[in-house]
């Protein structure tokens, strides 16, 4: 009884939630990078990128502080790697890709 009041309960919220909450930050950076890096780029905390020359995007923080990070996203991240096409972000953009990237640190 009180089981069945329990799953209703979280059946309840399950259903609600993406209609309450806009996305956070962390969610919509997440979206980005999975649309827009992840073919080459690991953007979890554990898998390897598919590419393998291509850092995971966790290990980056420990290449640059994420503050430059934002720098060089918003001027446009030009690795000058044939292999990664260079990106311009919006502000916007590039303030939801760091708050997912700090949630790897
Ligand atoms: C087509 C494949 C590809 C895509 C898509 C891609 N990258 Fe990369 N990225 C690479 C490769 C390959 C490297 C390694 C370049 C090197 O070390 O010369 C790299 C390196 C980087 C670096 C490190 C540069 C450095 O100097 O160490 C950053 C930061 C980066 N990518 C961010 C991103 C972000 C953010 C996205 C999504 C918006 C993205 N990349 C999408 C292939 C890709």
């Amino acid at each position: 009884m009180l089981q069945g009041m329990l799953r209703h309960g979280l059946i309840g919220l399950f259903l609600m939630t993406p209609a309450l909450a806009a996305p956070s930050a962390e969610q919509r950076g997440k979206a980005f990078a999975r649309a827009n890096c992840a073919r080459c780029h690991a953007i979890d905390r554990a898998s390897n990128s598919p590419l393998k020359i291509a850092p995971p995007l966790r290990a980056l923080h420990q290449r640059y502080p994420i503050e430059n990070l934002g720098e060089a996203l918003a001027e446009g991240i030009n690795t000058g790697h044939a292999d990664m096409p260079a990106f311009e972000l919006s502000p916007d953009q590039i303030h939801d890709l760091l708050s997912y990237l700090k949630t790897l640190e």
